[in-house]
């Protein structure tokens, strides 16, 4: 495994991995790698040749008063999963690297960027798809994969894919959970013990909603209320929102549709949360 810092070592790497005639993976993350980051290398592993992960604290998608400054960063420990998971190369750049400082382009994707994680964090998603195809144009990766965990990061990034005919295939794996119920993130780190506890109401309710939607036939509203209901036994869980969706659009849906998503984000003390579960009828 080899770790590059600069575009231009980058790109010699990527170039001679292709003249070989690999295809050419990309997992885009910001580090502190956790087990569901490892299975979007595995993944990356099983359909391209050739597997480059990027590790970069994106400073564009933090607001002023979140976590940019305090995010882990233990990059010895992450070179050393990238490496016993059979990742061809570590493109671990600096903020300068990916923002010269008279940069000011950007991209937005008006699809969905407003709703839910949009209204609560109104920058975060334009960070988010400027590094992304920042990444992307650096890495010229044949796929990209994404966690399911980020729903609504992984459909605009398909949005974002779509409407600019950037010549990648997107894939999208499954979440990967503690054995609780939790959904792994590199935020979790953050939490006390009783906060994590609380954590697990998250995905209790996401599981409630799933089976009040599939094996008991309920509408999503009356879905969506069993969820509030089994979150209000937890008063240290501060909810942003709460929703089942459709899966494609993100509107919220009342009356079932085939493909929904049932979406949950709030605060366990002082760490952010977020997770959701697909529902199919
Ligand atoms: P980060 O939070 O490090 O996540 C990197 C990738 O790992 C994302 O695609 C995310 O959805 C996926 N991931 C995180 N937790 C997961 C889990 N428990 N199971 C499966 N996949 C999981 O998402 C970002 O970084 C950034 O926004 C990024 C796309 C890198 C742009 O800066």
């Amino acid at each position: 495994m080899k770790t590059v810092q600069t575009i231009d070592d980058l790109r010699t790497q990527v170039r001679s991995a292709r003249v070989a005639g690999k295809n050419i993976g990309c997992v885009p993350t910001m580090g502190a790698l956790h087990d569901g980051h490892i299975s979007l290398v595995e993944a990356a592993r099983k359909e391209t040749d050739f597997v480059v992960v990027t590790i970069f604290v994106n400073p564009t998608q933090f607001a002023p008063h979140e976590d940019l400054s305090k995010y882990p960063r233990p990059l010895e420990d992450d070179l050393r999963r990238c490496e016993n998971a059979g990742v061809d190369l570590v493109f671990n750049p600096d903020a300068d690297t990916v923002y010269p400082a008279d940069d000011a382009a950007f991209v937005e994707v008006p699809r969905c960027s407003t709703t839910l994680e949009g209204a609560h964090r109104p920058s975060h998603f334009r960070g988010v798809t400027t590094i992304v195809l920042k990444l992307f144009n650096m890495v010229l990766p044949d796929i990209a994969f994404f966690g399911q965990k980020d729903y609504q990061q992984q459909l605009l990034i398909r949005h974002m894919v779509d409407d600019l005919n950037v010549p990648l295939e997107i894939r999208t794996c499954p979440t990967v959970r503690e054995s609780d119920g939790l959904a792994m993130s590199s935020r979790n780190t953050y939490l006390s013990d009783p906060d994590r506890q609380s954590a697990l109401a998250l995905s209790q309710s996401l599981k409630i909603a799933h089976d009040a939607c599939t094996a008991d036939g309920k509408s999503p509203a009356d879905a969506r209320q069993a969820m509030l209901d089994h979150l209000a036994q937890f008063p240290d869980v501060k909810l942003d929102y709460a929703v089942i969706a459709d899966a494609n659009t993100l509107s919220e849906v009342a009356d079932a549709v085939p493909q929904m998503v049932a979406l949950i984000a709030g605060k366990v003390g002082s760490t952010r949360l977020i997770d959701n579960m697909l529902i199919t009828i």
